[in-house]
């Protein structure tokens, strides 16, 4: 292997701040790629505070090289990888943080990142590496909740998908999980009900949203409801705060499966039911790393979005905000993020 030397952003203990500094470069193993990081996105658990880390990623060890999201050029291929060769332009979904992973070398945040393959796509030619950064976190919990047989256990998405006369709801709808979500569950076959802002109303039904309904106020799993109709509804997503009891609420009052996958973290969903009557409607929390691990990642990853991206079947959104170059913005980056985005993703490049 060449000698090339990485650098990445380190957090030294939970709560630290982040320091740019040298790095392994480490080689792919079996089933693995190296990309050269040309962009990546940020998420709100990137900028949690030490305790929320603590919380979140226990098992994580310091320091840490963080991060999810990675567009690049894929420059070393691991054994018995066959789908990908150097110089493809990629998107992945980098799982340093897991539980099972837990390696630096694995971290979005630096320029050489170790992939597990089947977390990647080639991306075609048109899509920026800064747009193509926007995609893996968010499509990979919306894939979760969506898909894996502990979530709504939905069938895979395809080119050319039956109408299966179901409906699913993603509440949430305007978050970037949901903006992923929705695609998906049109391309699983799905009448797709979403929640949003009225002023990305168009927004989701451009991207394949039957109907939209307003989240605000008292009334709005009264809308929501009134917008499912008689359709048999496959599932809920609830995505964002206080999403949960108003999904049971829908559940509860459709025809239909009455499952909900929250994308909201496992305690804030246990302190959402508690005491709450949840009429018969089954209710799981979403991690959105755990697709690595069944055949949802390499369902999504390998056998959909490649093909899904060059026809323009599938559309990487929300629209990326770049807001700096080099390791070094990425805490810039964070800072933009804790102040709330709209229909954006926040990137660096690098
Ligand atoms: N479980 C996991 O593994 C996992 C992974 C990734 C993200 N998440 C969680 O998923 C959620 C969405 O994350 P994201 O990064 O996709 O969000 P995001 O892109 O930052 O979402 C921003 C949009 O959320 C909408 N919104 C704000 N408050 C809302 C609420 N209370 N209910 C519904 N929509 C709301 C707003 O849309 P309007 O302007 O239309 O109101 C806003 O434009 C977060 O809670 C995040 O922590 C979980």
């Amino acid at each position: 292997m060449p000698s090339i030397s990485n650098t990445a952003l380190w957090l030294r203990r939970p709560g630290a701040a982040f320091r740019v500094g040298p790095a392994p470069r480490t080689p792919a193993g079996p089933g693995e790629v190296v990309v050269r990081v040309r962009a990546v996105a940020v998420n709100p658990v990137d900028g949690s505070p030490g305790v929320a880390y603590r919380l979140v990623f226990p098992w994580l060890t310091f320091p840490a090289v963080i991060g999810s999201d990675v567009a690049g050029e894929v420059v070393e291929v691991g054994a018995g990888v066959t789908r990908l060769r150097t110089g493809d332009r990629v998107v992945g979904h980098a799982v340093g943080v897991e539980r099972d992973r837990n390696r630096a070398a694995e971290g979005a945040f630096q320029h050489y990142c170790v992939l597990l393959a089947h977390m990647v796509s080639p991306i075609p030619d048109e899509l920026s590496f800064a747009q193509a950064a926007v995609l893996p976190l968010a499509l990979s919990t919306a894939a979760t909740g969506l898909f894996q047989a502990d979530h709504l256990g939905l069938p895979l998405p395809t080119a050319e998908p039956p109408e299966r006369g179901e409906t699913v709801l993603v509440w949430g709808g305007s978050t970037s999980v949901g903006m992923n979500a929705i695609q998906l569950a049109r391309a699983a076959g799905y009448r797709v009900v979403a929640t949003a802002s009225p002023h990305n109303f168009d927004r989701l039904r451009a991207l394949g949203a039957a109907e939209v309904a307003d989240y605000h106020g008292r009334d709005a799993a009264g809308r929501v409801i009134a917008a499912i109709g008689d359709s048999p509804l496959a599932g809920v997503l609830a995505i964002g705060a206080g999403s949960l009891p108003r999904c049971l609420a829908v559940a509860a009052g459709v025809p239909g499966r009455r499952r909900v996958a929250s994308a909201q973290p496992a305690i804030v969903i246990r302190l959402g039911l508690l005491g709450r009557r949840r009429r018969g409607v089954t209710v799981s929390g979403i991690w959105g790393g755990t697709l690595k691990g069944n055949e949802v990642g390499p369902g999504i990853y390998a056998d959909y979005l490649p093909a899904a991206l060059a026809a323009e079947r599938f559309r990487a959104v929300p629209e990326a905000m770049v807001v700096g170059v080099g390791l070094d913005r990425i805490p810039v980056a964070l800072d933009r993020l804790r102040r709330g985005v709209c229909a954006q993703k926040i990137v660096v490049t690098l």
